[in-house]
């Protein structure tokens, strides 16, 4: 440990709390020694001779000597693999179970068997191998027969030369995985952590495959441990239950559609969480949260939320608030409110051991704390010091936990910040989490902490949105969390947890959120500046720049590190910050389209630039760039005193959204920058709806000879009353370009006129319904239309 993380560690526990990390680590250690599974020595078995052959619904059943496997199409183009034995995963994860059944075509000959349905082709044969292939013929995967070792399972999967693997859910890595050995074990790396790491917060085990034959999608449904060596081949162990995992075929958008389908659509969050947020470990009080908020009055700046940590608890006792640091918590929500900023508040699960402390009462009267095998209610660290930790996979512990809410909710707080819920113990060596042989519920049926650790921060969030939900049914619930599973968009977004001040982490951070998106985690954030140092004024600004266009926009900072408010800098700073913080303001409009198109499609709103044309394998490693919805494109900077950057762009034609230069990719090529601004590019074709003091200007970059479709949403900004979409068909040529106006849903258009700015071409002429409309250089103002035409020089 480097010295700077031992202040940190004195800072954030004290000597107390150091001592309570080496009791915590012996009481671990002494509990898994007890009751650990002894493993003797295992014997690697595969399927062996095939025994029978069956067909089931949707698909087919064999059954070899030492194991069994179901292959069923769930869709035409998602199949569920489940090979037996095992414990079946308790579907916790999963949205939808009544699929309707297909009718696969089964071929069988003496030495393997298909199924067939609409463009795929599965094929088994009698030692197990499973061959995926589409319709042409082309191998998209094959799984070798899988080996069981005791309760593991291990599979290996041959990919191709070419093949590129993204995502496994929240890495410290490369965009592409390949090659690397990951862990899927959700961790929390204490203190900070940078690239390399592994593993980390959330470890969704849902990848998105790349080759020349194309791509396709895998969810492990296994939520024990379970390790994942990508090489030549793809290695999966998992340590216990059945195999069972699903695979989607297809274009990016079905993939993400289906999986959507499978794990469920992500929340569709309240506009306001679209605003800037400010946080920090060491808002104290009540005064520094509202001087916070004087402070960005006063340097004209824009937020809308502000974020309180753990020292608003009494002793950092949840669902407590501190009455001498914050006497009047409904005052000073209603205060903010009226200035239009929120405020969320940090929740942990550890509950403080504590006999004068309600909720521990309660809790324990109630029985909903994890326990050890002996029936003892198990003690970990956290900050409150010797703390219990609900049994999220208790239907009843869930249900105690979301009855908690209400304390806060009616103090006014507007979302939660769920933290620490990997589980997190401190312990000063090994596993920082709950022992092994923990017991679980399961809901009733069973489990140690193996299976049921990746699923506790999911199972905290479902609770807490639950929570939410029945305190105020007509709004929105947001929370965002640091730990999770398959599933938690349903609940949540997230964050990238405590990563380090550097410009490595900085850098860091584009292929982590790429990889969540691409793992079904669609709405995530970074902490601006990086969680445990004190960046300098470049990096803090540069971290700020790029973060301006993810959905969580975020600075937080560890406790004792330097202030970071946007002003803490000085100029010119301050004043490129307040350009960024309006020019995301602006964008609301279509960073709020973009939420509901993710709510619908599963889609994240920032994905790879090889999106744009899967086909090019130059943009396969692409990472240091992304895309913000189809429109834009953010190549941020990620490197001291960098006056110069490297671009790639995809085919297309695409505007510089500073000055309107136009570039045709594929290309590649250098671009000055300033401290100023990051290359941002406009795809042709696009509409980037923008919105300053009530009024909006849609933003036209027209196309040649082409026709394309935009949509903006509306609606009330929270709860589920009225919206409306509406749609623009343009419909481009050399010279002119026709614009047609259609909108669906009942909620009233919100500005009694639009601005229509045309980019990168020379504007002679409008016509409005058939009407001539005056034009100011680029610029023409109009009510609501059907059809414009726009006649260009
Ligand atoms: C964890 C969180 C961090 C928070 C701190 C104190 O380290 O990741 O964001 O500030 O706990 O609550």
């Amino acid at each position: 440990m480097d010295v700077r993380k031992i202040i940190y560690v004195l800072r954030a526990i004290g000597i107390n709390g150091i001592v309570r990390t080496l009791q915590y680590g012996f009481a671990r250690d002494r509990v898994d020694n007890k009751y650990s599974k002894r493993v003797s020595a295992v014997k690697r078995l595969y399927p062996g001779e095939l025994q029978s052959e069956n067909s089931i619904k949707g698909g087919i059943l064999l059954k070899y000597e030492h194991s069994s496997v179901e292959l069923i199409f769930l869709s035409p183009n998602l199949i569920q693999i489940s090979w037996e034995p095992g414990k079946p995963p308790f579907p916790y994860s999963i949205a939808k179970s009544d699929w309707e059944t297909q009718q696969p075509l089964i071929k069988s000959d003496t030495s393997s068997h298909s199924i067939i349905l609409g463009d795929f082709n599965v094929t088994i044969d009698n030692t197990g191998d499973i061959c995926f292939q589409d319709f042409k013929g082309k191998i998209l995967r094959r799984d070798n027969p899988p080996i069981r070792e005791g309760d593991q399972w291990n599979l290996s999967t041959i990919l191709a030369p070419e093949e590129h693997i993204y995502g496994l859910g929240e890495r410290a890595s490369s965009l592409n995985l390949r090659p690397g050995n990951y862990c899927s074990w959700n961790t929390d790396p204490a203190g900070s952590y940078t690239h390399g790491n592994d593993p980390l917060y959330i470890g969704t085990p849902i990848y998105l495959s790349l080759s020349n034959a194309g791509s396709y999608l895998v969810y492990y449904d296994n939520s024990f441990r379970s390790y994942f060596q990508i090489g030549d081949n793809f290695k999966a162990s998992f340590d216990g239950g059945m195999l069972r995992y699903y695979l989607i075929f297809g274009s990016f958008e079905k993939i993400f559609e289906q999986l959507a389908e499978l794990v469920g659509r992500p929340c569709m969050p309240p506009r306001w969480v679209l605003g800037y947020h400010q946080s920090r470990w060491g808002y104290r009080t009540e005064a520094d949260i509202r001087e916070v908020v004087k402070g960005f009055e006063e340097h004209n700046l824009l937020v809308s939320a502000i974020h309180l940590d753990i020292d608003y608890m009494d002793g950092f006792r949840v669902f407590t608030i501190n009455s001498n640091r914050f006497p009047e918590m409904k005052k000073l929500t209603s205060d903010l409110e009226d200035k239009g900023i929120k405020l969320v508040a940090s929740l942990n699960p550890a509950v403080k051991r504590d006999r004068k402390y309600e909720v521990f009462n309660q809790g324990s009267s109630k029985d909903v704390f994890c326990k050890l095998p002996n029936g003892k209610i198990l003690s970990g660290v956290s900050w409150p010091g010797w703390s219990v930790f609900p049994d999220f996979t208790k239907p009843e512990a869930r249900k105690w936990w979301q009855d908690q809410y209400q304390s806060l909710l009616s103090a006014g707080i507007s979302g939660i910040w769920h933290d620490m819920n990997e589980p997190a113990s401190f312990a000063a060596w090994g596993d920082k989490t709950f022992p092994i042989s923990t017991s679980h519920s399961m809901d009733g049926r069973g489990g140690d902490h193996l299976e049921a650790h990746n699923l506790y921060g999911l199972l905290m969030n479902q609770a807490g949105y639950e929570a939410i939900h029945e305190y105020a049914p007509n709004k929105r619930p947001w929370i965002f969390s640091r730990a999770g599973w398959a599933g938690l968009h349903r609940y949540a977004w997230n964050w990238t947890g405590d990563v380090e001040s550097t410009w490595e982490s900085l850098k860091q951070t584009i292929p982590t959120i790429l990889g969540l998106g691409l793992s079904g985690h669609a709405f995530s954030g970074v902490d601006i500046g990086g969680f445990s140092g004190s960046p300098g004024a470049e990096l803090y600004l540069r971290w700020f720049q790029m973060a301006t266009f993810l959905p969580l926009f975020r600075t937080h900072s560890a406790i004792g590190t330097k202030s970071r408010e946007p002003w803490a800098y000085g100029e010119p700073t301050t004043g490129i910050i307040r350009n960024f913080l309006k020019l995301r303001y602006k964008l609301i409009p279509y960073l709020y389209t973009l939420a509901w198109e993710t709510a619908h499609t599963g889609i994240s709103p920032i994905r790879p630039i090889f999106v744009e044309n899967p086909e090019d394998k130059g943009l396969w490693d692409v990472e240091d760039e992304f895309l913000l919805g189809n429109a834009v494109l953010i190549a941020p900077i990620l490197h001291e005193k960098e006056y110069k950057r490297r671009i790639t762009l995809p085919r297309g034609n695409w505007y510089s959204f500073w000055d309107d230069q136009q570039y045709i990719g594929p290309s590649q090529f250098e671009l000055p920058v300033t401290l100023e601004t990051i290359p941002l590019f406009i795809k042709s074709g696009s509409l980037l709806p923008m919105e300053k003091s009530g009024k909006i200007c849609i933003n036209v970059y027209p196309d040649i000879d082409n026709t394309n479709s935009n949509r903006i949403y509306f609606d009330d900004g929270d709860g589920y009353g009225a919206w409306r979409v509406d749609n623009f068909h343009f419909n481009a040529k050399q010279n002119s370009m026709d614009i047609s106006w259609v909108h669906e849903g009942e909620f009233p258009f919100p500005y009694p006129f639009v601005t229509i700015q045309i980019h990168g071409k020379q504007l002679i002429n409008a016509i409005v319904d058939g009407n001539p409309r005056r034009i100011q250089g680029n610029t023409l103002i109009t009510p609501i239309f059907k059809n414009l035409n726009l006649y260009f020089e």
